[in-house]
């Protein structure tokens, strides 16, 4: 879709949002490769993750794994929040977003018809998906929480319907992470030049 963005480059995508995004990529993957491990230590649903796909080797190692790279995940997604907040640009590349808005650019989407000449603007399925992988990860560090610290995180667990359905919700937040990680991965290998965007912070504008 095209767009009346006048802002640079490096402003669309600035450094510490470059940082952010890639150590998060990196926490996610930690996260979710331990979880896996942890999750097949006494599976809830009937199967197992593949062994090659886990991640620390034996219960003990996958857990301290995942401990550790909850505190990436966590304070890195408290930094990128509050400098997305504080800067404006929260407002400014996810909204205005409405369910009409999102039908128009999924249906041009799907005709193969949307402009990708400035990418400083995100169209409103993009929008959509960026705030939904926020508001999951979100889900997944408080589901995470009562799962680690039931007793102590007693309200929340509460709130989440009790330990084993806060269990439930972890495991499902994870799997739609996964699902959005896969079109994400999808839709940057159809317009590569967005990754160089996300890398070097240039190359947002088609020449
Ligand atoms: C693994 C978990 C990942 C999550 C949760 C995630 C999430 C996100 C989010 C929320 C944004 C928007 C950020 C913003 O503008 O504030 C974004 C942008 C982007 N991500 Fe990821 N990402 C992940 C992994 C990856 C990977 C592995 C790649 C590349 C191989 C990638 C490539 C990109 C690119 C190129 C953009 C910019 C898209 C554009 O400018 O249109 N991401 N990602």
């Amino acid at each position: 879709m095209a767009s009346t963005a006048t802002m640079s480059d490096s402003a669309s995508h600035p450094g510490w949002l470059r940082l952010t995004h890639w150590l998060n990529a990196l926490a996610v993957l930690i996260m979710v490769t331990s979880g896996w491990r942890i999750y097949n230590a006494s599976p809830l649903f009937g199967f197992s993750f593949p062994q090659a796909l886990t991640f620390g080797g034996w219960l003990g190692g996958a857990l301290q794994w995942h401990f550790a790279g909850m505190w990436l995940l966590f304070a890195n997604g408290v930094f990128y929040l509050m400098l997305n907040i504080a800067s404006g640009r929260l407002l400014r590349r996810f909204f205005p977003l409405s369910p009409r808005g999102v039908l128009r650019d999924l249906s041009t989407a799907l005709r193969g018809k949307l402009v990708h000449d400035d990418l400083s603007h995100y169209n409103q399925v993009q929008r959509l998906a960026y705030l939904f992988a926020i508001v999951d990860i979100t889900l997944l560090v408080l589901s995470g929480l009562v799962l680690w610290k039931s007793v102590q995180f007693g309200l929340l667990r509460e709130l989440l319907g009790g330990y084993e359905t806060a269990r439930r919700v972890h495991f499902g937040a994870m799997a739609l992470l996964m699902a959005f990680v896969a079109v994400h991965l999808v839709m940057v290998a159809l317009v590569p030049r967005t990754l160089l965007l996300m890398i070097t912070g240039k190359g947002g504008k088609a020449s």
